[in-house]
C-alpha cells in the first residue's frame, strides 16, 4: 500500500487516510478508485494485466471516461498506487472488487471473483470490509465470495470483518450521470457491514440507497439491465416489421414518449453489446433455471430478438445493395462504428463486429472507420480508413452502425452513394433508416 497512513490536518490535529484495495482496473475499477483517490483515500489499483498496470503506473487511461491527467493526479498525490501484486493489499481497511462476470457457454464464470476473494483473503484483518461490485446472480456474495474470505483467513463474519454487495451503474460515456451523482444501491451482511459499506460509499456518491439484503442488491442490478434489454427488444422487433408497413419506427417511438407517464422511450439499433445486456440477465436465467428448473422467458425472448438484430441489418443491407444492381460479393462496405456503444472504444460483443464481418463473409470489402477502437483489437477481415470524401464515394454502402458524435455526418449525406443508418442519426430523407 502507499505508506502515508497518518497525516496532520489543518486544526492540528491527526487525521487518518484510509486504505482503499480496488481489485481489477477496468471501466468500473478505474474509476472508483480514482473517485476514491479524489475524496482522501489510500489506494491500491490491483489488477492482474501487467500492460495495464503498466499504462496506469505511466499515466496512460485506456479508460475513455478518464483523461490522462486525471491518473496522472492521482499518481502524483502519492495516494494511487497501481500494481499487480497483491502483496500490496497488506493492510487494507476497505476492499472492493470489480473483475470481469463472463459467460462461459451459456454459464456463469465466476473465476475471476474467486480468484480475487482467494487472494484478498490472505491479507483481511478484523474491522476491514470487504464490498463485491462485479455484476452476478443473486447469492454470490454470500455463497462464493464469504467462505472464500472465512477459509483463507480464518476471520468470520459476521463479526471479525464487514461484508457487502454494491452493484456499479457506471455509464461510460455519460456526461451527465456519472459515478458520484448517480444514486448507489449497497447492501451488508449484516447491520454492522451495511452501516460500513454505506460509510464508504456516502463518501464517494451523493446518495447511497440501503437495502435489506446482499440477495436484493444483487437482484437489482439484474433487474435494470433486465428492464433494458428487453425493453430494446421489444423495439427491435418492432422495427424488423415497421419498414415493411411502411412506418417510420423512430418517429412512432418519439411520438410515444411526448407521453409524460407510462412512458419511457428506446430505440432500436443493430443489436446490444458490451456487457450489462447480452450477458448480465443470462446470470439471472441460468439461476432460475438450475435453481428452480423453470425458464425466464422474457430474457429468452430478448436475447434472440437481439442477437438476430445485426443478421437482420445485415440483410437489409444486402437487399439494398440488390436494389442498386450491386451484390454484396465484391462490393466496397463502409462502416462506420465498431464499438458497441457511442463515443468508446468497447468492442465486448458489439453488433456493428457481427453485421462488419458477416459482410466481408460474404464477400464484400469491408473497411471501418472507428476512432476509438483500438487498432490491434480489429479482426484482420475488416480494413481501418478514414471519414472523408474519398472513401465515402468509393464504397457501394456506407452503413452508420455506431453514431459516434465525432463523426461528419453531413459528410456522410453528401458523398456516401447508399448510406443505411441503424442509428438515426443521418437528416436526409434519401438514407434509408433501420
Ligand atoms: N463496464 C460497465 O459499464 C459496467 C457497468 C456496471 C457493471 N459492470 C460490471 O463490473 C464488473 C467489471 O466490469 P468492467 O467493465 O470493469 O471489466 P473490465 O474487463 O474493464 O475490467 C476488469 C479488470 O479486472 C482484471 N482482473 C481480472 N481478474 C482479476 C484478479 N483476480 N485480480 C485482479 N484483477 C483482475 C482484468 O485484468 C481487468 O483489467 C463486471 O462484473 C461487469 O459486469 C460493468
Amino acid at each position: 500500500m502507499p505508506r502515508v497512513v497518518i497525516v496532520g490536518d489543518c486544526k492540528g490535529g491527526i487525521r487518518v487516510i484510509r486504505r482503499l484495495v480496488v481489485i481489477g482496473q477496468g471501466y468500473v475499477g478505474l474509476p472508483l478508485a480514482l473517485r476514491a483517490v479524489d475524496v482522501g483515500f489510500s489506494v491500491v489499483g490491483l489488477d492482474l494485466d501487467e500492460e495495464r498496470v503498466k499504462r496506469l503506473s505511466a499515466g496512460d487511461s485506456y479508460v475513455e471516461d478518464i483523461p490522462g491527467e486525471r491518473l496522472v493526479a492521482a499518481l502524483e498525490s502519492g495516494r494511487y498506487l497501481p500494481s499487480s501484486d497483491y502483496a500490496d493489499a497488506a493492510g487494507f481497511d476497505v476492499c472492493a472488487i470489480t473483475v470481469p462476470t463472463p459467460l462461459w457457454d451459456g454459464v456463469p464464470d465466476l473465476r475471476y471473483v474467486r480468484d480475487a476473494a482467494r487472494e484478498l483473503a490472505r491479507h483481511l484483518r478484523p474491522g476491514c470490509t470487504v464490498i463485491l461490485e462485479s455484476t452476478t446472480y443473486p447469492g454470490t456474495t454470500e455463497e462464493i465470495v464469504l467462505p472464500l474470505l472465512e477459509e483463507g483467513s480464518g476471520l468470520r463474519a459476521p463479526g471479525d470483518f464487514h461484508l457487502g454487495y454494491s452493484p456499479e451503474r457506471i455509464d461510460p460515456g455519460n456526461p451527465r450521470w456519472r459515478l458520484e451523482n448517480t444514486p448507489k444501491v449497497v447492501a451488508g451482511l449484516d447491520e454492522a457491514s451495511l452501516a460500513a459499506v454505506r460509510g464508504f460509499y456516502a463518501e464517494l456518491v451523493e446518495r447511497p440507497v440501503p437495502v435489506p439484503s446482499l440477495r436484493v442488491a444483487e437482484l437489482t442490478k439484474l433487474i435494470e439491465n433486465t428492464f433494458r434489454h428487453v425493453n430494446i427488444a421489444l423495439i427491435n422487433e418492432i422495427a424488423t416489421f415497421a419498414d415493411r408497413l411502411g412506418i417510420d419506427v423512430w418517429a412512432a417511438v418519439d411520438a410515444a414518449a411526448s407521453k409524460p407517464f407510462g412512458f419511457m422511450p428506446f430505440y432500436p439499433g443493430p443489436g446490444v453489446g458490451g456487457h450489462c445486456l447480452p450477458i448480465d440477465p443470462c446470470y439471472l436465467s441460468w439461476q432460475v433455471k438450475r435453481t428452480l428448473g423453470c425458464e425466464f422467458r422474457f430474457v429468452e425472448l430478448a436475447n434472440g430478438v437481439n442477437r438476430e438484430m445485426p443478421h437482420h441489418v445485415v440483410r437489409r443491407i444486402v437487399n439494398g445493395l440488390g436494389d442498386r444492381s450491386r451484390p454484396v460479393r465484391g462490393c466496397r462496405a463502409l462502416v462506420l462504428g465498431l464499438a458497441y456503444k457511442k463515443n468508446t472504444g468497447d468492442l465486448r460483443e458489439s453488433p456493428a463486429l457481427v453485421v462488419a464481418k458477416t459482410l466481408a463473409e460474404l464477400g464484400a470489402d469491408v473497411r471501418a472507420v472507428d476512432p476509438f477502437v483500438e487498432p490491434r483489437r480489429v479482426p484482420p477481415e475488416i480494413t481501418l480508413a478514414r471519414l472523408d470524401e474519398e472513401e465515402l464515394r468509393a464504397a457501394d454502402v456506407v452503413a452508420v452502425l455506431t453514431d459516434h458524435d465525432v463523426f461528419d455526418y453531413a459528410l456522410v449525406e453528401r458523398y456516401g452513394r447508399y448510406v443505411f443508418d441503424a442509428r438515426n442519426r443521418c437528416r436526409s430523407a434519401a438514407v434509408e433508416l433501420l
